[in-house]
C-alpha cells in the first residue's frame, strides 16, 4: 500500500483526520463560509466532498458544471481544510435512469427498481460503467492538482443498496464470470451438485441467477451468485480506480459497512481489501443493543484485519442519532467521544462522520451531524468542539499498529455466506452472532483480539477461535492443523468445517475438515428450540444446539446433562502436535465462553495488559518504540489504572497511576514501549 499519512498539516506533521461528509450543493454559498469558520473552530481537517453530486456536476450527458465545486474547494482550502474527493459515480442522476432504463437494477422477484433514491444503477450496466468511467476521467482530470484534495473516496458503500441485481445483463456477466472460473459445463454441475432435482445444465446460456422460484435454490449457485456480485462490483471499482490512479499519485479507497454484508448483500471485503490504497469503514451504532460498544469494537477489529493491521480510516460514524432505525436514539453524553477514540483506539487514523452540516431536507434529515440544526450553541457543538481537541493532541500515533492481541477470531466471507444460506438444520446458526458472543466474551475480559482469514499467517497468535465457520476449504483446514501443530491453542465451534468450498459435505462424520485435529466424531446434529437451553455438566447451559458424537483421542471437558444427547460430548480439548484443540457443540452463554477460555487462556499462558473492571476498554497502539494505551471507561464508575506515562489528552504525566472518569477516555503515552508488533 503506497499509504502513510494523509498531509492534513502545513507542516507535514502527521494529525488524526476529523471531519466528514461535506454537501456543499445542498447549501447557500453564504453558508459555506460560515461552514469553514466552524470547521476552523471545531478542528476539522478532512472532509469529502462531491459523493452525490453526480446531478449536479453533469447536468447532461457530456456536458458538465464544475463551477461550484471548484469554488466550493478553494474555499475549504483557503481555510485549511483538506479533501477527500470523491468521483461521483454512487447515484446516477435520473437524467441518465430515464435515458438507460435497463441500466435500473432488478431485484430477485423481478421487479425492475426505479430511482428517486439512490444507487441505482445495475453493476454489470455498459451504460452505467461507460458513464461513470466518463465522469471520473473529468473529475481527477479537473482535480487531481488541486492542492486541497489530498485522497479520492471512489463511489460509497458499494453493494449498501442495489447488489445483487438479476437483470439480464447481470445474466449474461453471471454467465460469463462461471465460464472463467470452470471452464466447462460440467464443471458447474459437479460444483453445483445438479444431479439433485434435476437441475443438470447442458450449457452456460442455460444458467440464470438465482431468482425467486418456488422453493430452495440450488444452495451452491447462491453462494456462486454473492460471489459474482460482489466481483462484478469490484470491478466496477477496479474501473474508476484505474482512471484515477492513471492521473493522481493519491490514495484511493472506498468505504466499507463492516459486518453488514451477508449472503444477500454480498460484498468479499477480505478480497476487495487487497485493491485499497488504505482501507475505510463506516460504523453506525444499532441504539437498540445495549452493548454495541462491544460491537464496535469488534467491526474495528475486523476492519483491521482486512487492512492486515495496518492504519485504516473511519470514513463515517454519527455524532448521535441517525435516521434509518426503527427508533432513533440520541448519543448519551460522552459517548460520540467515547465511540470515536474506540475507533482510532482499534487502529483508524481518522475520525469522521456522516455529516459536517445536519441536512434541512431530503431522507436524511434527522440524521445527526457535527453541526447540528440548532448550530454553533447546541451541547453536541460543544462536544464535536471537544473531541476535535482531543484528536488534536493525538497527531503522534498515526501510523501505529494495535498491538497485543494473542487471540484471532477466523472469518473467511465463504463460510459467513454460506452459514446464510436456507435449508440448514437450524436457522439460529449462523458465523455472526457467535463470533460475536466469543468476541464480547474476550472484550469483557480485556482481551485484545484480530480477526484474520483460515488461510491467513497465524503464526503471532497463541490462540485462534473458529466460530461457525460453516464452510471451510482444504487449505484453511490445513492452515489451521498446522497451526496446532506448531504450539497453537485452536477453539472451534459447533457447525464449523462441515462443507467444502462448494457447500459439498465432507463425509464420514462431522466437522469433516476439523474432526482429526479435534479428536472427535459427531454423527447426528440435534438443533434445539428456539427458547430452549440445554444444562451442561460445566460451563452452564447451551442454547441453538446440541449434538450426538463421540471422541476419538480428545478428553471431555463438559457432558450435556438431559435431553436425547445425555452423556455426549459438549465440550472437549485434544491435545494435536505441540498444541491444543478445543471444541464447543453448542452455543454457550457469555459466562460460559468466559469460564471455558480462563483455562484456555491459562494453557497458552494469555493475559490482558493490565487488569480492569469489564467494560473498561484498554487497547494498546505502538510504533517505532513508543506505545500508547487508549482507555475508554464505558462504565458509570470512576476506574483507576496503573499506568506510567504522560495523559496526551490531560497534557500531564500519570505519576504512576491514572483515573478515568466514568463514561471517560484516557490516552497515555507508556514510560515503558510495549513493542511493536
Ligand atoms: C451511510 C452512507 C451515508 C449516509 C449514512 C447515514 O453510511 O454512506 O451516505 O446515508 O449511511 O447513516
Amino acid at each position: 500500500m503506497a499509504f502513510e499519512h494523509l498531509p492534513l498539516r502545513d507542516d507535514g506533521s502527521p494529525a488524526i483526520g476529523f471531519g466528514g461528509d461535506y454537501y456543499p450543493e445542498q447549501w447557500d454559498r453564504a453558508v459555506w463560509k460560515e461552514d469553514v469558520a466552524l470547521m476552523t473552530e471545531a478542528g476539522v481537517n478532512l472532509v469529502s466532498v462531491g459523493i452525490f453530486s453526480w446531478a449536479l456536476l453533469e447536468p447532461a450527458e457530456g456536458v458538465y458544471e464544475f463551477g461550484w465545486l471548484d469554488d466550493a474547494l478553494d474555499l475549504l482550502h483557503e481555510g485549511g481544510i483538506r479533501v477527500d474527493l470523491a468521483n461521483a459515480s454512487a447515484s446516477p442522476p435520473p437524467w441518465f435512469s430515464h435515458k438507460y432504463p435497463q441500466s435500473l437494477p432488478v431485484r430477485i422477484d423481478g421487479v425492475r427498481l426505479g430511482y428517486g433514491s439512490r444507487q441505482a444503477f445495475c453493476s454489470s450496466s455498459a451504460d452505467y460503467r461507460r458513464a461513470s468511467a466518463a465522469l471520473t476521467t473529468k473529475i481527477v482530470e479537473r482535480y487531481a492538482a488541486h492542492p486541497a484534495v489530498v485522497m479520492w473516496h471512489v463511489h460509497n458503500e458499494y453493494g449498501c443498496h442495489n447488489d445483487p441485481c438479476y437483470c439480464d445483463a447481470s445474466q449474461a456477466s453471471f454467465q460469463s464470470w462461471l465460464r472463467a472460473k470452470y471452464g466447462t459445463i460440467e464443471a458447474v454441475n459437479e460444483a453445483w451438485g445438479t444431479a439433485f432435482w434435476s437441475q443438470h445444465y447442458y450449457s452456460f446460456d442455460e444458467i440464470t441467477p438465482p431468482r425467486a422460484t418456488g422453493t430452495f435454490i440450488n444452495p451452491t449457485q447462491r453462494l456462486d451468485y454473492s460471489r459474482f456480485s460482489s466481483d462484478d462490483l469490484l470491478e466496477c471499482f477496479e474501473a474508476e480506480a484505474a482512471i484515477i490512479r492513471a492521473h493522481s499519485p493519491l490514495p484511493v479507497t472506498t468505504n466499507f459497512m463492516g459486518l453488514t454484508m451477508g449472503l444477500d448483500r454480498p460484498i468479499d471485503y477480505w478480497k476487495w481489501a487487497d485493491r485499497m490504497d488504505v482501507v475505510s469503514n463506516d460504523h453506525y451504532l444499532i441504539a437498540d443493543d445495549a452493548r454495541n460498544f462491544q460491537e464496535l469494537a469488534m467491526t474495528s477489529d475486523y476492519i483491521r484485519g482486512l487492512a492486515d493491521g495496518a492504519p485504516w480510516l473511519l470514513m463515517e460514524h454519527s455524532s448521535s442519532a441517525v435516521n434509518w432505525q426503527p427508533r432513533n436514539i440520541a448519543k448519551k453524553p460522552g459517548e460520540m467521544i467515547r465511540n470515536s477514540l474506540q475507533h482510532v483506539a482499534r487502529g483508524a487514523d481518522a475520525a469522521l462522520f456522516f455529516q459536517w452540516r445536519a441536512a434541512r431536507a431530503g431522507s436524511e434529515k434527522f440524521h445527526s451531524a457535527l453541526l447540528p440544526h440548532a448550530g454553533r450553541d447546541s451541547t453536541l457543538f460543544r462536544d464535536v468542539v471537544k473531541l476535535g481537541a482531543y484528536l488534536g493532541k493525538l497527531g503522534e500515533v498515526v501510523g501505529s499498529r494495535v498491538v497485543g492481541a494473542d487471540i484471532v477470531i477466523i472469518n473467511d466471507t465463504d463460510a459467513r455466506w454460506a452459514s446464510e444460506l436456507d435449508a440448514h438444520p437450524s436457522i439460529d446458526v449462523t458465523t455472526v452472532p457467535e463470533t460475536r458472543l466469543w468476541h464480547d466474551a474476550l472484550y469483557r475480559g480485556g482481551y485484545t483480539t484480530d480477526f484474520r482469514r483460515a488461510t491467513d499467517d497465524l503464526s503471532g497468535y497463541r490462540v485462534a477461535i473458529v466460530p461457525v465457520q460453516y464452510l471451510m476449504t482444504d487449505a484453511g483446514a490445513a492452515n489451521l492443523r498446522g497451526f496446532v501443530e506448531s504450539g497453537g491453542t485452536l477453539v472451534a465451534t459447533y457447525f464449523s468445517g462441515i462443507v467444502n468450498e462448494n457447500d459439498h459435505i465432507r463425509l464420514g462424520g462431522y466437522p469433516g475438515a476439523l474432526s482429526e485435529v479435534l479428536g472427535i466424531r459427531i454423527e447426528e446434529f440435534f438443533p434445539l428450540l428456539q427458547s430452549e437451553t440445554i444444562a451442561l455438566s460445566e460451563f452452564g447451559a447451551g442454547s441453538k444446539w446440541s449434538e450426538r458424537g463421540t471422541v476419538s483421542s480428545a478428553r471431555v471437558l463438559a457432558e450435556y446433562a438431559s435431553g436425547p444427547v445425555q452423556g455426549s460430548a459438549a465440550v472437549t480439548r485434544n491435545a494435536f502436535g505441540k498444541g491444543s484443540a478445543y471444541y464447543v457443540g453448542t452455543s454457550l452463554t457469555t459466562g460460559g465462553v468466559s469460564a471455558l477460555f480462563a483455562q484456555v487462556a491459562a494453557e497458552a499462558s494469555i493475559t490482558p495488559f493490565v487488569s480492569v473492571p469489564q467494560d473498561v476498554e484498554v487497547v494498546l497502539r505502538s510504533n517505532a518504540g513508543t506505545s500508547w494505551a487508549f482507555v475508554i471507561n464505558h462504565t458509570s464508575e470512576d476506574v483507576a489504572l496503573s499506568l506510567d506515562g504522560v495523559d496526551l489528552l490531560a497534557g500531564s504525566p500519570t505519576g504512576g497511576s491514572l483515573t478515568v472518569d466514568a463514561g471517560g477516555v484516557a490516552v497515555v503515552r507508556l514510560s515503558t514501549p510495549i513493542g511493536d508488533s
